[in-house]
């Protein structure tokens, strides 16, 4: 990350996990690892993204720390009304809530957010004033077939038209190849640094802004591989499942990411 002036992010996607009461072993260990101020709001954003019936209650216990409390899904449907089940970006933002992942695979292939409702989630997200984690990635069948490439910037340029000029700067983009998701195979640090040199490229044509993009990485980050992946150039920070369950291996990938301001 030397030269770059981008602050990286570190994000753990807790998923559908966990129980209330680990939950809140895990808020009381992330709040001792965190308010050690070695990690400053400069050098890392840091964030957490609970089960959505935990939002609140997250973030009023993380509210002194520098934590931020993240959305793991918004509705495609905007404001009020009889849509039952749902969370509309402009509820999350009532509720203090300014931060949502997008197009997370598993919405895209377990519950069939097609790019066209990723599309309208951006939009509305945006919209509500909200910071959209936008996550790409392909499968293992499109990267063994060579199309990773096309079908994450395909990903990107799906929400071009809806992401106006100004709103860039409220879109983060996590790169997450699906078989490197929960598999415990991460992407080796060369051939994330080359997507992500990609993406960044792919950006940079549809906006100024594309310099100034975090791209995060996601896969089977731990505090194993997280020096290495810090270490790339356009990896930007990382979105994190399993390891991000346990407060200490959550805080030493955060340490490897800040470190490399
Ligand atoms: P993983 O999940 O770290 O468990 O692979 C990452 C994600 O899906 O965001």
């Amino acid at each position: 990350m030397s030269g770059s002036t981008i602050i990286p992010w570190v994000v753990g996607n807790w998923k559908m996990n966990p129980l209330q009461a680990n939950a809140q072993q895990l808020i009381q260990d992330l709040k001792q690892y965190f308010t050690q101020e070695q990690i400053s709001a400069q050098s890392c954003h840091i964030g957490v993204a609970p089960v959505s019936i935990a939002l609140l209650n997250v973030r009023a216990q993380l509210c002194d720390t520098p934590i931020k409390t993240v959305a793991q899904d918004v509705s495609r449907i905007a404001g009020l009304g009889a849509y039952t089940g749902e969370v509309s970006a402009e509820l999350l933002k009532d509720s203090g809530i300014q931060f949502v992942l997008v197009g997370h695979s598993e919405r895209r292939e377990i519950f069939a957010d097609t790019a066209e409702i990723v599309k309208q989630k951006v939009q509305h997200a945006l919209s509500a004033g909200l910071t959209v984690i936008y996550c790409v990635g392909e499968s293992l069948e499109q990267r063994e077939s060579g199309q990773a490439e096309q079908v994450v910037l395909q990903q990107i340029c799906d929400i071009a038209t809806v992401v106006q000029a100004e709103q860039w700067q409220k879109i983060v983009i996590a790169y997450e190849p699906i078989w490197a998701i929960g598999t415990g195979k991460t992407a080796s640090p060369e051939d994330a640094q080359t997507m992500h040199a990609k993406i960044r490229e792919g950006l940079s044509q549809i906006t100024d802004q594309g310099k100034n993009i975090a791209i995060l990485y996601g896969g089977s980050v731990k505090p194993e591989n997280a020096v290495e992946l810090a270490a790339c150039p356009d990896i930007n920070g990382a979105l994190v499942g399993g390891a991000s369950l346990n407060a200490e291996s959550f805080y030493q990938i955060a340490q490897a990411f800040a470190k490399t301001q």
